[in-house]
Protein backbone atom coordinates (compact mmCIF):
# COMPACT_ATOMS: atom_id res chain seq x y z
CA UNK A 1 0.00 0.00 0.00
CA UNK A 2 1.49 3.32 -0.95
CA UNK A 3 2.15 5.76 2.06
CA UNK A 4 -0.01 8.89 2.53
CA UNK A 5 2.63 10.63 3.06
CA UNK A 6 5.71 11.58 0.79
CA UNK A 7 8.92 13.46 2.45
CA UNK A 8 11.61 13.89 -0.07
CA UNK A 9 14.70 15.75 0.56
CA UNK A 10 17.60 17.14 -1.40
CA UNK A 11 21.23 17.03 -0.28
CA UNK A 12 21.72 20.90 1.35
CA UNK A 13 24.12 22.50 -1.28
CA UNK A 14 27.87 24.08 -0.06
CA UNK A 15 27.34 27.44 -0.42
CA UNK A 16 30.67 27.95 -1.52
CA UNK A 17 29.91 28.67 -5.12
CA UNK A 18 26.97 29.30 -7.65
CA UNK A 19 24.73 26.49 -8.02
CA UNK A 20 25.84 24.66 -11.34
CA UNK A 21 23.44 22.30 -13.42
CA UNK A 22 24.14 19.30 -11.14
CA UNK A 23 22.83 20.80 -8.01
CA UNK A 24 19.51 22.08 -10.56
CA UNK A 25 19.17 18.45 -11.67
CA UNK A 26 18.58 16.87 -7.81
CA UNK A 27 16.45 19.82 -6.97
CA UNK A 28 14.65 19.64 -10.20
CA UNK A 29 14.71 15.95 -9.64
CA UNK A 30 12.75 16.32 -6.17
CA UNK A 31 10.22 18.62 -7.51
CA UNK A 32 8.92 16.63 -10.10
CA UNK A 33 8.47 13.18 -7.67
CA UNK A 34 7.00 15.75 -5.59
CA UNK A 35 4.74 16.99 -7.76
CA UNK A 36 4.20 14.14 -9.07
CA UNK A 37 3.30 12.44 -5.78
CA UNK A 38 1.21 15.29 -5.25
CA UNK A 39 -0.80 14.82 -8.00
CA UNK A 40 -1.62 11.20 -6.82
CA UNK A 41 -3.22 12.81 -4.11
CA UNK A 42 -0.62 12.30 -1.07
CA UNK A 43 0.18 14.91 1.91
CA UNK A 44 3.84 16.10 0.18
CA UNK A 45 6.50 17.76 1.98
CA UNK A 46 9.56 18.62 0.15
CA UNK A 47 12.89 20.19 1.75
CA UNK A 48 16.03 21.06 0.50
CA UNK A 49 18.33 23.96 1.68
CA UNK A 50 22.17 24.96 1.83
CA UNK A 51 24.69 24.08 3.85
CA UNK A 52 26.75 26.67 5.52
CA UNK A 53 29.13 25.83 7.90
CA UNK A 54 32.73 24.08 7.74
CA UNK A 55 35.94 24.92 6.00
CA UNK A 56 35.02 24.97 2.70
CA UNK A 57 32.51 27.88 3.36
CA UNK A 58 34.65 29.85 5.46
CA UNK A 59 37.20 29.85 2.93
CA UNK A 60 35.17 30.67 0.34
CA UNK A 61 34.35 33.82 2.37
CA UNK A 62 37.62 34.54 3.33
CA UNK A 63 39.16 34.34 -0.51
CA UNK A 64 36.25 37.28 -1.14
CA UNK A 65 36.94 39.26 2.00
CA UNK A 66 34.10 39.12 3.53
CA UNK A 67 32.35 37.30 7.06
CA UNK A 68 31.35 34.39 6.58
CA UNK A 69 27.45 35.10 7.55
CA UNK A 70 27.58 37.50 5.03
CA UNK A 71 28.12 35.56 2.39
CA UNK A 72 26.62 32.81 3.48
CA UNK A 73 23.64 34.80 2.93
CA UNK A 74 24.18 36.34 -0.80
CA UNK A 75 25.18 33.20 -1.54
CA UNK A 76 21.72 31.10 0.00
CA UNK A 77 20.19 33.85 -2.03
CA UNK A 78 21.57 32.29 -5.65
CA UNK A 79 20.31 29.27 -4.53
CA UNK A 80 16.69 30.08 -3.52
CA UNK A 81 16.71 32.44 -6.25
CA UNK A 82 17.63 30.03 -9.16
CA UNK A 83 14.65 27.33 -7.38
CA UNK A 84 12.30 29.98 -8.21
CA UNK A 85 13.40 30.10 -11.94
CA UNK A 86 13.33 26.82 -12.14
CA UNK A 87 9.91 26.44 -10.62
CA UNK A 88 10.82 24.34 -7.94
CA UNK A 89 7.96 24.08 -5.58
CA UNK A 90 9.55 23.21 -2.37
CA UNK A 91 8.05 23.30 1.13
CA UNK A 92 10.85 24.50 3.33
CA UNK A 93 14.44 25.94 2.70
CA UNK A 94 16.62 25.29 5.46
CA UNK A 95 19.91 27.06 5.83
CA UNK A 96 22.02 25.43 8.58
CA UNK A 97 22.68 28.77 10.52
CA UNK A 98 18.77 29.31 11.29
CA UNK A 99 18.40 28.65 15.14
CA UNK A 100 15.92 26.41 14.09
CA UNK A 101 18.77 23.85 13.45
CA UNK A 102 21.82 25.18 15.79
CA UNK A 103 19.09 24.12 18.32
CA UNK A 104 18.28 20.71 16.85
CA UNK A 105 21.95 19.95 16.37
CA UNK A 106 23.50 20.96 19.81
CA UNK A 107 20.43 19.14 21.54
CA UNK A 108 21.76 16.26 19.55
CA UNK A 109 24.96 16.33 20.68
CA UNK A 110 24.51 16.89 23.96
CA UNK A 111 21.97 13.89 24.29
CA UNK A 112 24.72 11.27 22.40
CA UNK A 113 27.60 13.06 24.81
CA UNK A 114 25.25 11.97 28.02
CA UNK A 115 24.50 8.62 26.83
CA UNK A 116 28.08 8.04 26.29
CA UNK A 117 27.78 7.67 22.46
CA UNK A 118 30.68 10.50 21.93
CA UNK A 119 34.10 10.63 23.67
CA UNK A 120 37.53 12.69 23.65
CA UNK A 121 40.50 11.61 22.39
CA UNK A 122 43.68 12.34 20.73
CA UNK A 123 44.59 12.09 16.77
CA UNK A 124 47.84 12.35 15.96
CA UNK A 125 48.52 12.27 12.31
CA UNK A 126 50.62 14.44 8.98
CA UNK A 127 49.19 17.75 8.67
CA UNK A 128 49.46 20.25 6.11
CA UNK A 129 49.69 23.77 7.84
CA UNK A 130 49.21 25.11 4.10
CA UNK A 131 46.49 23.20 3.28
CA UNK A 132 44.85 23.54 7.29
CA UNK A 133 43.92 19.91 7.44
CA UNK A 134 45.28 16.41 8.13
CA UNK A 135 46.55 14.29 5.41
CA UNK A 136 47.15 11.08 4.47
CA UNK A 137 50.26 9.18 4.86
CA UNK A 138 49.94 8.69 0.69
CA UNK A 139 49.20 12.36 0.62
CA UNK A 140 52.28 13.46 2.05
CA UNK A 141 54.95 11.16 -0.23
CA UNK A 142 52.92 12.71 -2.84
CA UNK A 143 55.39 15.67 -2.43
CA UNK A 144 52.33 18.10 -3.31
CA UNK A 145 51.40 19.23 0.64
CA UNK A 146 53.95 21.74 1.99
CA UNK A 147 54.78 22.54 6.02
CA UNK A 148 54.00 18.94 6.41
CA UNK A 149 54.40 17.59 10.50
CA UNK A 150 53.23 15.16 12.66
CA UNK A 151 50.37 17.18 14.95
CA UNK A 152 48.55 15.12 17.51
CA UNK A 153 45.12 16.87 18.35
CA UNK A 154 42.43 16.30 21.17
CA UNK A 155 39.24 15.86 19.24
CA UNK A 156 35.43 13.96 19.98
CA UNK A 157 34.33 10.99 18.65
CA UNK A 158 31.03 9.63 17.28
CA UNK A 159 30.83 5.80 18.18
CA UNK A 160 29.45 4.90 14.95
CA UNK A 161 31.76 1.41 15.10
CA UNK A 162 29.55 0.15 17.20
CA UNK A 163 26.60 -0.02 15.23
CA UNK A 164 28.49 -1.87 12.22
CA UNK A 165 26.46 -4.88 12.47
CA UNK A 166 23.31 -3.05 13.27
CA UNK A 167 23.74 -1.32 9.91
CA UNK A 168 24.89 -4.31 7.89
CA UNK A 169 22.01 -6.37 9.08
CA UNK A 170 19.47 -3.30 7.95
CA UNK A 171 20.82 -2.90 4.44
CA UNK A 172 20.74 -6.57 3.80
CA UNK A 173 16.92 -7.27 4.86
CA UNK A 174 16.28 -4.07 3.05
CA UNK A 175 16.06 -3.75 -1.03
CA UNK A 176 14.65 -0.45 -1.09
CA UNK A 177 16.57 1.43 1.42
CA UNK A 178 19.67 1.90 -0.47
CA UNK A 179 18.94 2.01 -4.63
CA UNK A 180 19.90 1.41 -7.05
CA UNK A 181 21.38 -1.99 -6.11
CA UNK A 182 24.54 -1.04 -7.63
CA UNK A 183 25.01 1.56 -4.38
CA UNK A 184 23.39 -0.80 -2.03
CA UNK A 185 26.43 -3.57 -2.98
CA UNK A 186 29.33 -0.59 -2.68
CA UNK A 187 27.75 0.25 0.95
CA UNK A 188 27.97 -3.62 2.04
CA UNK A 189 31.22 -4.12 -0.09
CA UNK A 190 32.49 -0.90 2.18
CA UNK A 191 31.04 -2.29 5.54
CA UNK A 192 33.43 -5.27 4.92
CA UNK A 193 35.89 -3.44 5.89
CA UNK A 194 36.31 -2.54 10.27
CA UNK A 195 33.74 0.52 10.84
CA UNK A 196 36.29 3.52 12.58
CA UNK A 197 34.92 6.10 14.79
CA UNK A 198 33.91 9.26 13.59
CA UNK A 199 35.47 12.44 14.30
CA UNK A 200 32.87 15.42 14.54
CA UNK A 201 34.59 18.12 15.98
CA UNK A 202 37.25 20.30 15.03
CA UNK A 203 38.97 22.81 17.21
CA UNK A 204 38.32 26.61 16.96
CA UNK A 205 41.96 27.76 16.30
CA UNK A 206 41.80 25.60 13.27
CA UNK A 207 38.20 26.81 12.29
CA UNK A 208 35.86 28.66 13.86
CA UNK A 209 32.80 28.34 11.51
CA UNK A 210 30.79 26.06 12.95
CA UNK A 211 28.13 24.88 15.89
CA UNK A 212 29.85 25.11 18.79
CA UNK A 213 29.84 21.70 20.97
CA UNK A 214 27.72 22.32 24.22
CA UNK A 215 29.78 20.41 25.93
CA UNK A 216 33.18 21.99 24.73
CA UNK A 217 33.11 25.10 23.43
CA UNK A 218 36.75 25.37 22.11
CA UNK A 219 35.14 23.10 19.42
CA UNK A 220 32.84 23.66 16.69
CA UNK A 221 30.89 20.47 15.01
CA UNK A 222 32.23 18.66 11.60
CA UNK A 223 30.29 20.06 9.04
CA UNK A 224 28.62 16.53 7.89
CA UNK A 225 27.46 15.62 11.58
CA UNK A 226 25.92 19.06 11.38
CA UNK A 227 24.30 18.86 7.91
CA UNK A 228 22.68 15.79 7.72
CA UNK A 229 20.93 16.92 10.87
CA UNK A 230 18.74 19.08 8.58
CA UNK A 231 16.72 15.98 7.33
CA UNK A 232 15.20 16.16 11.02
CA UNK A 233 15.17 19.87 11.68
CA UNK A 234 12.94 20.61 8.35
CA UNK A 235 10.18 18.71 10.10
CA UNK A 236 10.35 19.90 13.63
CA UNK A 237 12.67 17.03 15.44
CA UNK A 238 12.33 18.36 19.07
CA UNK A 239 10.53 21.68 18.27
CA UNK A 240 7.36 19.99 16.97
CA UNK A 241 6.64 16.68 17.94
CA UNK A 242 3.24 15.96 16.22
CA UNK A 243 4.81 17.67 12.88
CA UNK A 244 7.60 15.95 13.06
CA UNK A 245 5.82 12.26 13.81
CA UNK A 246 3.73 13.38 10.50
CA UNK A 247 6.53 13.32 8.39
CA UNK A 248 9.54 11.42 9.52
CA UNK A 249 10.67 9.04 8.44
CA UNK A 250 11.52 10.83 5.21
CA UNK A 251 10.23 8.56 2.06
CA UNK A 252 13.65 9.68 0.08
CA UNK A 253 16.51 11.51 0.26
CA UNK A 254 17.53 12.20 -3.03
CA UNK A 255 21.36 12.65 -3.24
CA UNK A 256 24.04 12.29 -5.81
CA UNK A 257 26.37 9.38 -5.33
CA UNK A 258 29.37 11.17 -4.33
CA UNK A 259 27.70 11.54 -0.62
CA UNK A 260 26.58 8.19 -0.73
CA UNK A 261 28.83 7.01 2.07
CA UNK A 262 27.90 9.78 4.73
CA UNK A 263 24.52 9.24 4.00
CA UNK A 264 23.96 5.54 4.43
CA UNK A 265 26.85 5.16 7.22
CA UNK A 266 27.40 8.42 8.83
CA UNK A 267 23.81 9.26 8.96
CA UNK A 268 22.12 5.62 9.92
CA UNK A 269 24.58 5.45 12.54
CA UNK A 270 23.43 8.57 13.76
CA UNK A 271 19.65 7.77 13.45
CA UNK A 272 20.24 4.56 15.37
CA UNK A 273 22.07 6.41 18.02
CA UNK A 274 19.25 8.54 18.42
CA UNK A 275 16.64 5.95 18.06
CA UNK A 276 14.80 7.51 15.11
CA UNK A 277 13.52 5.55 11.93
CA UNK A 278 15.97 5.51 8.92
CA UNK A 279 14.85 6.89 5.83
CA UNK A 280 12.79 4.45 3.57
CA UNK A 281 15.08 5.10 0.92
CA UNK A 282 18.22 7.10 0.28
CA UNK A 283 18.56 7.05 -3.67
CA UNK A 284 21.80 7.39 -5.22
CA UNK A 285 21.66 9.56 -8.92
CA UNK A 286 24.72 9.26 -11.25
CA UNK A 287 26.41 12.13 -13.13
CA UNK A 288 26.16 14.51 -15.48
CA UNK A 289 29.34 14.34 -17.37
CA UNK A 290 30.51 16.74 -20.17
CA UNK A 291 32.52 14.63 -22.45
CA UNK A 292 34.14 12.24 -19.97
CA UNK A 293 34.33 14.14 -16.82
CA UNK A 294 31.93 14.85 -14.07
CA UNK A 295 30.89 18.40 -14.36
CA UNK A 296 32.31 19.72 -11.01
CA UNK A 297 33.01 23.32 -9.99
CA UNK A 298 36.57 22.60 -9.49
CA UNK A 299 37.21 21.42 -12.97
CA UNK A 300 35.37 24.39 -13.93
CA UNK A 301 33.27 23.06 -16.83
CA UNK A 302 30.03 23.54 -15.59
CA UNK A 303 26.91 24.75 -17.29
CA UNK A 304 25.13 27.24 -16.21
CA UNK A 305 21.55 26.38 -15.58
CA UNK A 306 20.38 30.10 -15.43
CA UNK A 307 22.03 30.75 -19.24
CA UNK A 308 20.07 27.28 -20.61
CA UNK A 309 16.88 28.45 -18.45
CA UNK A 310 17.49 32.36 -20.46
CA UNK A 311 17.74 30.74 -23.95
CA UNK A 312 15.52 27.88 -24.05
CA UNK A 313 13.21 28.52 -21.33
CA UNK A 314 12.23 26.80 -18.05
CA UNK A 315 10.09 23.79 -19.05
CA UNK A 316 12.60 22.33 -22.19
CA UNK A 317 15.41 22.07 -19.40
CA UNK A 318 13.43 20.16 -16.86
CA UNK A 319 12.23 17.89 -19.79
CA UNK A 320 16.15 17.32 -20.95
CA UNK A 321 17.51 16.41 -17.59
CA UNK A 322 14.87 14.14 -16.52
CA UNK A 323 14.02 12.48 -19.68
CA UNK A 324 17.34 12.17 -20.63
CA UNK A 325 19.38 10.45 -17.32
CA UNK A 326 18.33 7.44 -16.60
CA UNK A 327 17.93 7.69 -12.79
CA UNK A 328 21.26 5.49 -11.31
CA UNK A 329 23.19 6.27 -14.07
CA UNK A 330 25.22 8.78 -15.37
CA UNK A 331 24.50 10.80 -18.42
CA UNK A 332 26.23 13.20 -20.97
CA UNK A 333 25.06 16.90 -21.12
CA UNK A 334 25.34 17.85 -24.51
CA UNK A 335 24.01 20.85 -26.25
CA UNK A 336 23.54 18.66 -29.20
CA UNK A 337 21.32 15.90 -27.72
CA UNK A 338 19.55 18.99 -25.75
CA UNK A 339 18.17 20.24 -28.84
CA UNK A 340 17.96 17.26 -30.91
CA UNK A 341 15.49 16.54 -27.40
CA UNK A 342 13.94 19.51 -27.76
CA UNK A 343 13.10 19.27 -31.55
CA UNK A 344 11.73 15.44 -31.42
CA UNK A 345 9.67 15.39 -28.47
CA UNK A 346 8.23 18.81 -27.51
CA UNK A 347 8.35 20.65 -31.06
CA UNK A 348 7.79 18.05 -33.03
CA UNK A 349 5.48 14.91 -31.14
CA UNK A 350 4.18 17.06 -28.08
CA UNK A 351 3.64 21.14 -29.17
CA UNK A 352 2.67 19.76 -33.04
CA UNK A 353 -0.37 17.75 -31.60
CA UNK A 354 -1.52 20.79 -30.14
CA UNK A 355 -1.44 22.89 -33.13
CA UNK A 356 -2.84 19.85 -35.09
CA UNK A 357 -5.84 19.92 -33.16
CA UNK A 358 -6.31 23.24 -32.28
CA UNK A 359 -6.09 24.01 -35.93
CA UNK A 360 -8.33 21.48 -36.87
CA UNK A 361 -11.04 22.48 -34.10
CA UNK A 362 -10.39 26.00 -35.26
CA UNK A 363 -11.04 25.47 -39.16
CA UNK A 364 -14.14 22.40 -38.71
CA UNK A 365 -16.08 23.57 -35.34
CA UNK A 366 -15.36 27.26 -34.88
CA UNK A 367 -12.98 26.41 -32.28
CA UNK A 368 -15.77 24.64 -29.89
CA UNK A 369 -14.56 21.03 -28.85
CA UNK A 370 -16.56 18.70 -30.80
CA UNK A 371 -18.87 16.01 -29.14
CA UNK A 372 -17.17 12.23 -29.15
CA UNK A 373 -19.98 10.01 -30.83
CA UNK A 374 -19.92 6.21 -31.18
CA UNK A 375 -15.94 4.91 -30.80
CA UNK A 376 -14.44 2.64 -33.52
CA UNK A 377 -11.94 0.05 -33.01
CA UNK A 378 -9.08 2.93 -33.42
CA UNK A 379 -10.85 5.47 -31.09
CA UNK A 380 -11.24 2.92 -28.19
CA UNK A 381 -7.24 2.12 -28.30
CA UNK A 382 -6.31 6.34 -27.93
CA UNK A 383 -8.73 6.08 -24.89
CA UNK A 384 -7.69 2.81 -23.37
CA UNK A 385 -3.92 4.07 -23.86
CA UNK A 386 -5.22 7.08 -22.22
CA UNK A 387 -6.84 5.15 -19.17
CA UNK A 388 -3.86 2.76 -18.93
CA UNK A 389 -0.94 5.92 -18.85
CA UNK A 390 -2.46 6.50 -15.01
CA UNK A 391 -0.90 3.45 -13.73
CA UNK A 392 1.94 2.74 -15.45
CA UNK A 393 3.08 6.65 -14.23
CA UNK A 394 2.30 5.84 -10.83
CA UNK A 395 4.29 2.57 -10.84
CA UNK A 396 7.35 4.02 -13.27
CA UNK A 397 7.33 7.14 -10.21
CA UNK A 398 6.80 4.97 -7.34
CA UNK A 399 10.07 2.99 -8.39
CA UNK A 400 11.96 6.24 -9.12
CA UNK A 401 12.13 5.55 -12.56
CA UNK A 402 10.91 9.28 -14.03
CA UNK A 403 12.21 9.20 -17.21
CA UNK A 404 9.98 5.73 -18.25
CA UNK A 405 7.02 8.08 -16.66
CA UNK A 406 7.91 11.03 -18.89
CA UNK A 407 8.25 7.92 -21.69
CA UNK A 408 5.12 6.44 -21.19
CA UNK A 409 3.23 10.17 -21.58
CA UNK A 410 4.97 10.66 -24.91
CA UNK A 411 4.13 7.46 -26.15
CA UNK A 412 0.81 8.29 -25.87
CA UNK A 413 1.30 11.47 -27.70
CA UNK A 414 2.89 9.86 -30.83
CA UNK A 415 0.17 7.40 -30.34
CA UNK A 416 -2.00 10.08 -30.86
CA UNK A 417 -0.62 11.76 -33.44
CA UNK A 418 -0.23 8.49 -35.88
CA UNK A 419 -3.67 8.59 -34.75
CA UNK A 420 -4.81 12.02 -36.09
CA UNK A 421 -2.90 11.14 -39.39
CA UNK A 422 -4.14 7.84 -40.44
CA UNK A 423 -7.77 9.16 -39.34
CA UNK A 424 -7.17 12.31 -41.03
CA UNK A 425 -10.09 14.21 -39.91
CA UNK A 426 -9.46 17.29 -42.36
CA UNK A 427 -10.62 14.36 -45.10
CA UNK A 428 -13.55 13.20 -43.41
CA UNK A 429 -15.10 16.20 -42.43
CA UNK A 430 -15.83 17.14 -46.02
CA UNK A 431 -17.69 14.52 -45.52
CA UNK A 432 -18.81 13.58 -42.31
CA UNK A 433 -18.91 16.00 -39.57
CA UNK A 434 -20.16 13.91 -36.92
CA UNK A 435 -17.17 11.47 -36.99
CA UNK A 436 -14.71 14.10 -38.10
CA UNK A 437 -15.98 15.41 -34.26
CA UNK A 438 -15.25 12.16 -32.48
CA UNK A 439 -11.91 12.05 -33.83
CA UNK A 440 -10.86 15.30 -32.40
CA UNK A 441 -12.58 14.55 -29.63
CA UNK A 442 -10.56 11.84 -28.64
CA UNK A 443 -7.51 13.19 -29.84
CA UNK A 444 -7.73 15.93 -27.31
CA UNK A 445 -8.91 14.31 -24.89
CA UNK A 446 -6.05 11.88 -25.13
CA UNK A 447 -3.66 15.60 -25.66
CA UNK A 448 -5.75 16.77 -22.12
CA UNK A 449 -4.49 13.48 -20.40
CA UNK A 450 -0.80 13.78 -21.73
CA UNK A 451 -0.85 17.60 -20.59
CA UNK A 452 -1.65 16.18 -16.89
CA UNK A 453 0.60 13.79 -16.81
CA UNK A 454 3.30 16.26 -18.16
CA UNK A 455 2.62 19.12 -15.85
CA UNK A 456 5.28 17.60 -12.77
CA UNK A 457 7.96 17.75 -15.31
CA UNK A 458 6.56 21.02 -17.44
CA UNK A 459 4.71 23.03 -15.00
CA UNK A 460 4.79 26.03 -17.42
CA UNK A 461 4.07 24.66 -20.98
CA UNK A 462 1.39 21.76 -19.85
CA UNK A 463 -0.48 23.96 -17.97
CA UNK A 464 -0.57 26.11 -21.05
CA UNK A 465 -2.13 23.19 -23.01
CA UNK A 466 -4.46 22.95 -20.58
CA UNK A 467 -5.25 26.54 -20.53
CA UNK A 468 -5.83 26.25 -24.23
CA UNK A 469 -8.10 23.12 -23.98
CA UNK A 470 -10.03 25.13 -20.98
CA UNK A 471 -9.44 22.34 -18.72
CA UNK A 472 -6.74 23.62 -16.15
CA UNK A 473 -7.23 21.73 -13.02
CA UNK A 474 -8.80 18.97 -14.51
CA UNK A 475 -8.01 15.39 -13.77
CA UNK A 476 -5.71 12.42 -15.22
CA UNK A 477 -9.13 10.48 -15.88
CA UNK A 478 -10.57 9.84 -19.69
CA UNK A 479 -13.69 11.97 -20.58
CA UNK A 480 -13.25 15.16 -18.59
CA UNK A 481 -13.24 17.62 -21.60
CA UNK A 482 -16.24 19.64 -22.13
CA UNK A 483 -17.98 19.40 -25.67
CA UNK A 484 -18.61 23.00 -26.57
CA UNK A 485 -15.63 24.44 -24.88
CA UNK A 486 -14.01 27.09 -26.64
CA UNK A 487 -10.09 26.66 -27.48
CA UNK A 488 -8.27 30.10 -26.86
CA UNK A 489 -5.84 31.04 -28.99
CA UNK A 490 -2.17 29.90 -28.28
CA UNK A 491 1.21 30.91 -30.07
CA UNK A 492 3.58 27.38 -31.38
CA UNK A 493 4.14 25.90 -27.52
CA UNK A 494 7.71 25.13 -28.48
CA UNK A 495 9.18 26.99 -31.64
CA UNK A 496 12.03 24.38 -33.88
CA UNK A 497 15.29 25.30 -32.57
CA UNK A 498 16.81 25.93 -36.10
CA UNK A 499 20.51 25.71 -34.74
CA UNK A 500 23.60 24.38 -36.52
CA UNK A 501 25.97 22.81 -34.11
O1 LIG B 1 28.00 17.59 -0.96
N1 LIG B 1 25.90 15.60 -11.67
O2 LIG B 1 27.10 19.70 -1.29
P1 LIG B 1 27.53 20.01 -2.80
C1 LIG B 1 24.82 15.35 -10.92
N2 LIG B 1 26.86 20.02 1.30
N3 LIG B 1 24.63 15.86 -9.69
C2 LIG B 1 25.57 16.69 -9.20
C3 LIG B 1 26.73 17.01 -9.94
C4 LIG B 1 26.88 16.42 -11.24
N4 LIG B 1 27.90 16.66 -12.02
N5 LIG B 1 27.48 17.86 -9.19
C5 LIG B 1 26.80 18.07 -8.04
C6 LIG B 1 27.46 18.60 -0.55
N6 LIG B 1 25.64 17.38 -8.04
C7 LIG B 1 27.01 18.67 0.90
C8 LIG B 1 25.73 17.87 1.05
S1 LIG B 1 23.70 16.88 2.51
C9 LIG B 1 23.37 16.64 4.13
C10 LIG B 1 25.20 17.77 2.45
C11 LIG B 1 24.61 17.38 -6.98
O3 LIG B 1 27.25 21.46 -3.00
C12 LIG B 1 24.42 15.99 -6.38
O4 LIG B 1 23.15 15.93 -5.77
O5 LIG B 1 28.87 19.50 -3.11
C13 LIG B 1 25.48 15.98 -5.30
O6 LIG B 1 25.25 14.97 -4.34
C14 LIG B 1 25.34 17.37 -4.74
O7 LIG B 1 25.08 18.20 -5.90
C15 LIG B 1 26.58 17.86 -3.99
O8 LIG B 1 26.43 19.22 -3.66
MG1 LIG C 1 30.65 18.45 -3.66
Amino acid sequence: MPRPYFYVTTPIYYVNDQPHIGHAYTTILADVLARYHRALGEAVFFLTGVDEHGQKVQQAAEKRGVAPQAHCDEYALRFSRLWERLEIQYDDFLRTTQPRHINVVRAVLQRLYDQGDIYPADYAGWYSVAEERFITETEKDSGAFRDVRQLTERNWFFRMGKYQEQLIKYIEARADFIQPDSRRNEILGFLRQPLGDLCISRPKERLNWGIELPFAPEYVTYVWFDALLNYVTGPGYIADDRRFGQWWPASVHLIGKDILTTHSVYWSTMLFALGLPLPTTIFAHGWWLTGESKMSKSLGNVVNPLDLVDQYGVDPVRYYLTREMILGQDANFTLESFIKRFNSDLANDFGNLLNRVSGLIGKNFNGLVPASGELSEADQEIKAAADGLAQKVADAVAGFRIHEAIDETMLLVRLINRYVEKQAPWKVAKEDLTRAGTILYIATEGLRIAAFYLLPVMPQKANQVLEVLGAVGSAGEWGLLKPGTKLAAHEALFPRLEIAI
